[in-house]
């Protein structure tokens, strides 16, 4: 079987950046929630506060999918490279969740996308770098972060914005689920420092896609 390495491979990976930073994202699943539950139901300030949470996990989203596609471009075997794949396909549905879901509060998405794709794509690429193993306990430890993340956005998003909330229950559902299958895959517990730097990057990603 080819090598994700060839020059095909990263011809693909130059066109599935180009597609994730610039093409509206197309989810192969409905959103959850309710349509209906729009932005009418929450006040002007609401509105703004989940919008920017949105704006955050949309962001987040688009990291996730590069990261993944980073690291598939230079992992090893492809029973990694195809379960790598298949996650970014995952966080391209929750991306495009997010993308509906802003368009549903009258908001775009950060304008720093670009930035933080081709950020988190070499951060995945170097990873993998490290092994298979390594690669895979990076999936774990991303996951994990973000289900934590993911717990903060349930509780800040205004009540009455169930739309919102049923779109982050299912996502966070499904990062577990990613996260668990990659632990069963292999992957190797990360260093301490590792899973800090990790936590300060996200926040520097989170912090910024808040505002802008
Ligand atoms: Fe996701
Ligand atoms: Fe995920």
């Amino acid at each position: 079987m080819p090598s994700d390495r060839s020059p095909d491979s990263a011809i693909a990976a130059l066109d599935r950046a180009l597609r994730s930073v610039f093409a509206p994202a197309r989810a192969t699943r409905p959103a959850p929630g309710n349509p209906q539950q729009d932005a009418a139901a929450l006040t002007a300030a609401q509105q703004r506060e989940s919008a920017a949470l949105m704006r955050v996990n949309h962001s987040g989203e688009l990291a996730a999918q590069a990261l993944y596609h980073g690291q598939a471009l230079m992992a090893r075997s492809e029973a990694t490279r195809a379960m790598l794949l298949e996650a970014a396909r995952c966080e391209a549905d929750h991306l495009a969740w997010c993308e509906t879901r802003l368009a549903e509060l009258n908001a775009r998405p950060s304008l720093l996308n670009p930035l933080w794709y081709a950020g988190s794509f070499a951060i995945g690429a170097l990873t993998a770098l490290a092994g298979d193993r390594i690669s895979l306990g990076f999936v774990v430890e991303t996951e994990r972060q973000v289900e934590g993340h993911l717990d903060q956005h349930l509780g800040r998003l205004p009540v009455g914005d169930a739309r919102s909330r049923a779109i982050l229950k299912t996502m966070r559902a499904e990062e577990i689920q990613h996260g668990a299958t990659a632990a069963a895959a292999g992957g190797e517990r990360l260093p301490a420092p590792v899973c800090a730097l990790m936590r300060g990057t996200a926040r520097v990603m989170t912090g910024t896609a808040y505002w802008v």
